[in-house]
């Protein structure tokens, strides 16, 4: 047995399945099979639970000098360090928002503010919207200069020599992804970073696409900014911002004069929504458990005790496992379910690309070659001749998958590709809820509509 092995806890797919109580719909008849991962996930029941529990027993603005408020508080310090383990940061490094592009808008606003013309920044065209339009729009008002970085059209990888061409001294930030929501492809992130930091300038990660699938660690990564939706990955509908401790410090938000200046709360404007924040602890304790190899049942672990006092943080508290030193049981817990699903998801992409490459007409868009498949997730963009993405989608949806079509927002690829007048990609997103037999009977629906 090889220590990955070892080491890799298997998943037990009919407990975790028995866990999301909407993964037993029917459609038509059929099971419903979510294929549609990476326009939303899928939540626990623990996740509604928490959610539900918050607004019949904590409903409260913050601050409040009652029971009410102090536990929504007290909540919400819970939720913020367990994003800081699952990013691997401080908590007071953590700002929650309504969703990614908000945030992004929030924070190219704030960036630009600094920025003057003659000033460049580099987007590439591999990225969803959100982590483009922002920067084109702060771009427009401050005069800077925008750099595009290019793709390698064959197999929809970011082409890096490119994008170390477009870093100049001028440059001030390279926005980039982690990995794409249409095509797959994961981005080699540290290198981009480092690439920016050579240059003095920021890097801003949008890891929107890459959160259900593999792990984050900002440390390592050493990005300025990285953001994700916790609807991605098995949550609620919010955003969530890492910011360096001295960038969330230095940079000056658009804020109203009573909200305070202290980190991260400056960066969290008006009032947020706490019931699903409430169900954001849920969602990260979700996928620790997973990591735990349990169908719930928390498993001691040495670090425990070590962990005492480091994650619910008070208000205003900057201490946290990201900068401890200690790595707190539940870190552990999440890189352990990560390694898990990342073998899960390895063998049904495997089986989903074997079935494309035999349905005729099929071209699939990104890596294909299973030796490269490191280098991407599990979401595939496939178009098949003679059927648009939308008559393929339809008629899969009408048999119970939920796949998707179009651009998913990812609109500079479908462009350049030349593929956005003719209805985008069918786009099958697999997490690790997905089955093999799921996998095996979309592949028999897609044959059956191609008349294959
Ligand atoms: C890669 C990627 N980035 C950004 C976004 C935008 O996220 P949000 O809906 O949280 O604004 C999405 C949403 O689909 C996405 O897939």
């Amino acid at each position: 047995m090889s220590t990955t092995e070892t080491l890799v806890p298997a998943l037990d797919l009919t407990s975790i399945r028995a866990k999301f109580p909407s993964l037993s719909q029917t459609v038509n008849g059929h099971p419903a099979a979510f294929l549609d991962g990476p326009g939303g996930t899928q939540v626990p029941q623990r996740v509604i639970d928490a959610i539900a529990n918050y607004l019949s027993r904590d409903n409260s603005n913050t601050s409040g000098a009652y029971v009410t408020g102090r536990r929504t508080d007290a909540m919400i310090a819970e939720a913020r360090a367990a994003m800081a383990d699952f990013l691997h940061c401080a908590a007071d490094e953590v700002a929650f928002g309504p969703n990614m592009t908000t945030l992004t808008y929030a924070m190219s606003r704030a960036i630009g503010r600094e920025l003057k013309p003659g000033d460049e920044i580099v987007v590439t065209r591999l990225d969803h919207d959100a982590n483009v339009s922002p920067w084109l729009q702060m771009a427009e008002d401050r005069g800077v200069t925008v750099r595009w970085a290019e793709i390698h059209d064959e197999d929809c990888t970011l082409d890096l020599a490119d994008l170390a061409a477009k870093i100049t001294a001028k440059t001030k930030l390279v926005a980039a992804g982690y990995a794409s929501n249409a095509v797959g492809t994961i981005n080699p992130v540290k290198e981009i970073v480092a690439l920016a930091h050579q240059a003095g300038a920021l890097a801003y990660i949008d890891a929107v696409h890459y959160t259900p699938h593999g792990l984050i660690d900002v440390q390592a990564l050493d990005c300025d900014f990285l953001v994700c939706s916790t609807y991605k990955f098995f949550g609620p509908h919010m955003g969530v911002l890492f910011g360096k401790r001295e960038h969330l410090q230095r940079f000056r938000p658009y804020k109203v004069r009573p909200l305070t200046e202290a980190i991260p709360y400056r960066w969290e404007y008006g009032t947020l929504n706490h019931e699903c924040i409430a169900g954001i602890t849920a969602c990260v304790e979700y996928l620790a458990d997973l990591g735990r190899g349990s169908s719930g049942m928390r498993v001691p672990h040495p670090f425990d005790k070590l962990r005492a006092g480091s994650s619910a943080l008070s208000k205003g508290g900057n201490d946290a496992a990201g900068t401890s030193g200690v790595k707190t049981e539940r870190r552990s817990a999440i890189e352990a379910a990560y390694a898990a699903i990342h073998e899960h998801e390895r063998v049904l992409l495997d089986r989903i690309m074997t079935g494309l490459k035999k349905i005729p007409g099929a071209k699939i868009y990104g890596i294909t070659d299973p030796a490269r498949f490191e280098q991407r997730c599990a979401t595939l963009a496939v178009r098949i001749e003679n059927h648009t993405p939308l008559e393929l989608a339809s008629q899969l949806g009408d048999r119970g998958f939920f796949t998707w079509d179009g651009n998913y927002y990812a609109l500079n690829l479908t462009e350049h590709l030349d593929v956005e007048k003719s209805g985008g990609f069918l786009r099958i997103g697999l997490v690790h809820y997905n089955t093999v037999e799921e996998v095996d009977r979309l592949l028999a629906a897609l044959r059956e509509i191609v008349g294959s």
